[in-house]
């Protein structure tokens, strides 16, 4: 079994409140990469986009990525653009259990409508959503359905159980 689980997905898939009730579960550390990059940066996401753009981001990301999933016997709640970038799925694969919940457009688009602390969550993301959802199932090790019915607790047991039995 690996050390860590990895959540990847869409903006909005629940990657968070899935991970933190997973951790509390399975009684393993939580860790949030986007929090992690806005308290190294000592800035929002959205700050840091504004001022040094989407590039410098994911330099950051790409960073804190490798570092975190070093760990081990931890929850990691990637940034939904963690799949971009094939050297972070690689270093993740290494130690944690990779796995994408697979939200519908409609229930992503409920969930953070009207966000403002997400710098992608804009007209164009109907289209972003589309062009990496085969990314997101080529670097997983297991998919996770969800829809605007899912219940996040029911969420987490399953992939706790897939987790076990992987
Ligand atoms: C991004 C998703 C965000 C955050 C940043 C970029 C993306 O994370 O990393 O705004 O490229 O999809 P969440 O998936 O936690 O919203």
């Amino acid at each position: 079994m690996k050390d860590n689980i990895a959540l990847i997905g869409f903006m909005g898939s629940g990657k968070t409140t899935v991970g933190k009730i997973l951790a509390k579960n399975m009684d393993m550390k939580f860790v949030d990469i986007d929090k992690k990059i806005s308290a190294e940066e000592k800035m929002s996401i959205n700050d840091i986009f504004d001022k040094f753009g989407e590039r410098y981001f994911r330099e950051i990301e790409r960073e804190i990525t490798l570092r975190e999933a070093s760990g081990n016997n931890t929850i990691i709640s990637t940034g939904g653009g963690v799949i971009i970038d094939n050297y972070n799925i690689k270093n993740l694969k290494k130690t944690s259990f990779v796995v994408y919940l697979n939200a519908t457009f409609d229930c992503i688009e409920n969930r953070i409508k009207n966000s403002r602390t997400r710098p992608l969550a804009d007209e164009k993301m109907h289209d972003l959503y589309e062009s990496r959802k085969m990314l997101y199932a080529i670097s997983c090790d297991c998919i996770i359905d969800i829809d605007s019915e899912s219940n996040m607790y029911d969420t987490a047991s399953q992939i706790k159980d897939a987790y076990i039995n992987s």
